[in-house]
């Protein structure tokens, strides 16, 4: 879902030791639903204090020290990407609404250029899907206002948007990569930019989101389906050959998809991108490691051959085709994206972990783990999909080892070496933590019916989006 180019890796090898459910607790007890859900929701409470303790107003509490940091635009990330949690899991939010109502989006504590990236999902996203959730005008008020501060990205030759917003000069500017945009940035707002056009009742967000789109489809590329991950602004021409479902790439294939889902299907534009994306992706990108055919690796493309690299952020794509498998119908879709989960989860319990008869490796040789949420959500798709149990006990797994090497005394860290027993933290707690990881955990848990998938759609920060009309 992110477009880092910070890569990293996964809690992997057997050195991650499970905790023992408490001795008091009866393992029935431990093994239900209702008390897994609970534990979730109190990782949540616990960390969610101590950020308001020490860091309220901020963008993300530092865990570890309990000093701030205002990486996220300086407007409280942490506040903002946690309220649709906190709505699902029914935790009382007086506070947050209250400093959302006096925010406003202009130089902050932050830099002065916003990235469009991330102010689209973690900050537009958060606020719609509040909105969505609880009908308070308040929130669709401050999407509109963030939605406008946005706009001045997309004034290009093309309507390929920039990287960064500049809120002083009120200009588009280019985000980290050159004179490049980058395929996951501007392929991942048009849910937002639709649901802001549908509940704003004004065209001007879902045309500059569409024309992205429009503009790609015309394009013909080395791999059918598949382009590159930069792309000039001005020009419209891709500056590089590489390709990949991981970082840079990742939530334009997913949004594709998910664009389809949201409109019910009304045009085939998104779905056929997606569905000639997956079927290149099928021949060329799938590898199964030699006598495990269940390990299902998508391999990268560069220089006009397959490059043999997985990162975490690519284990999405598992969720990816099982959503795909439950509206088209289609077994191979659901089966490929069973595979995919079980091996991104294969490298979170360590076996296995580096099997490669292909030349396979993760990226990178680092092994640090910073809360990422992909794996847990593949993990959610595969257990509303399927409902097969084995699929919460890998999640319970998985929130069992976060509770154990994450937690400090003030909320939850990332880990700069997942392979060391001693809390090697980064001191670095993500708004993601929140919005995704938690939530999907939770979700794993709860009744089917809460956010069904039949209702919602997820945005790539894990905030639901109404299917259908807004
Ligand atoms: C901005 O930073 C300053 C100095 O750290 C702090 O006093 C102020 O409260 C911060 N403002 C907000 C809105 O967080
Ligand atoms: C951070 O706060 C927690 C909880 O209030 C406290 O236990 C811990 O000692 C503090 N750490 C530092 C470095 O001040
Ligand atoms: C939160 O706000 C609601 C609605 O305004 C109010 O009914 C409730 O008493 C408030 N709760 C607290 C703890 O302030
Ligand atoms: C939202 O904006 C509308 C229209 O400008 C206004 O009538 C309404 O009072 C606003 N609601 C809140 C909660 O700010
Ligand atoms: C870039 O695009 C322009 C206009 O579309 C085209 O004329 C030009 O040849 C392209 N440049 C390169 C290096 O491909
Ligand atoms: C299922 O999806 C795959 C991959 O896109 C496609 O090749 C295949 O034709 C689909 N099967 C059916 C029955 O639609
Ligand atoms: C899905 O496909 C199965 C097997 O091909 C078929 O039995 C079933 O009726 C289909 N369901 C829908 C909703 O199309
Ligand atoms: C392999 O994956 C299929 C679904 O694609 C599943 O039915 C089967 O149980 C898996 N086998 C193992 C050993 O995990
Ligand atoms: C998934 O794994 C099963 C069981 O190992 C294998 O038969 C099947 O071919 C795999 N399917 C895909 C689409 O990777
Ligand atoms: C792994 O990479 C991250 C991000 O670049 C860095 O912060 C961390 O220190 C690295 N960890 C190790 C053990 O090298
Ligand atoms: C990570 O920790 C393991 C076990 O303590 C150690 O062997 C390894 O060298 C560490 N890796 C890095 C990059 O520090
Ligand atoms: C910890 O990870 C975050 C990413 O979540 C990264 O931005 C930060 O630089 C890392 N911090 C340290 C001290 O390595």
């Amino acid at each position: 879902m992110q477009s880092f180019l910070v890569i990293t890796l996964i809690l992997s090898t057997a050195s991650i030791v499970y905790t023992q459910p408490p001795s008091l607790q009866h393992a029935s007890l431990e093994s239900s639903n209702q008390f897994r859900a609970n534990e979730i929701k109190n990782a949540f409470l616990y960390a969610f204090k101590g950020y308001k303790k020490y860091a309220w107003g901020h963008d993300e509490v530092q865990p570890v020290t309990n000093t701030t940091s205002d990486n996220y635009n300086g407007w409280g990330v942490t506040i903002v990407d946690s309220l649709d949690t906190m709505i699902i899991m029914g935790i009382e939010y007086n506070d947050s609404r209250e400093f959302i109502k006096n925010l406003e989006f202009t130089v902050n504590n932050g830099s002065t250029k916003i990235n469009v990236f991330e102010t689209v999902i973690r900050y537009l996203g958060g606020l719609l899907s509040a909105y969505e959730l609880t009908k308070d005008d308040l929130f669709l008020n401050k999407s509109i206002k963030l939605g406008n501060v946005l706009l001045p990205a997309f004034d290009t030759p093309t309507g390929i948007p920039m990287g960064m917003v500049d809120l002083v000069k009120k200009k588009g500017v280019h985000g980290g990569y050159g004179r490049n945009s980058v395929l996951a940035d501007i392929g991942t707002l048009q849910l937002e930019f639709r649901r802001l056009s549908e509940l704003s009742r004004n065209s001007k967000y879902l045309k500059k989101a569409q024309k992205v789109i429009d503009v790609l489809q015309r394009k013909s590329t080395e791999l059918p389906g598949l382009y590159p991950v930069f792309i000039d602004p001005y020009t419209g021409n891709f500056t590089t050959t590489w390709v990949t479902w991981g970082g840079l790439g990742d939530s334009f294939y997913e949004y594709l998809l998910k664009q389809h889902i949201m409109i019910q299907g009304k045009t085939s534009q998104y779905i056929d991108m997606w569905m000639s994306a997956v079927k290149t992706t099928m021949e060329k990108l799938v590898y199964t490691a030699k006598g495990f055919p269940n390990l299902t690796y998508l391999a990268q493309w560069k220089n006009g051959k397959p490059f043999f690299e997985m990162g975490h952020l690519a284990c999405f794509a598992g969720g990816n085709f099982l959503l795909a498998g439950k509206f088209l119908n289609n077994t191979s879709l659901t089966n490929l994206g069973l595979n995919v989960t079980a091996t991104c989860y294969n490298t979170y319990i360590g076996t296995n972990t580096m099997i490669s008869p292909e030349g396979f490796g993760w990226i990178s040789p680092n092994s640090s783990y910073i809360l990422r949420p992909e794996v847990v959500e593949s993990i959610f798709y595969a257990y509303r999909v399927t409902r097969d149990p084995k699929y919460q006990d890998w999640a319970w797994n998985i929130f069992k080892s976060i509770n154990k090497f994450c937690k400090t005394s003030t909320g939850f860290s990332g880990l700069n070496n997942v392979t060391s027993l001693i809390n090697d933290w980064n001191n670095s707690q993500q708004s993601f933590f929140f919005a995704e990881t938690l939530k999907y955990l939770y979700l794993i848990f709860s009744n089917t019916s809460l956010i069904s998938l039949d209702e919602w759609v997820f945005n790539t920060e894990a905030h639901p989006i109404r299917i259908g009309g807004g």
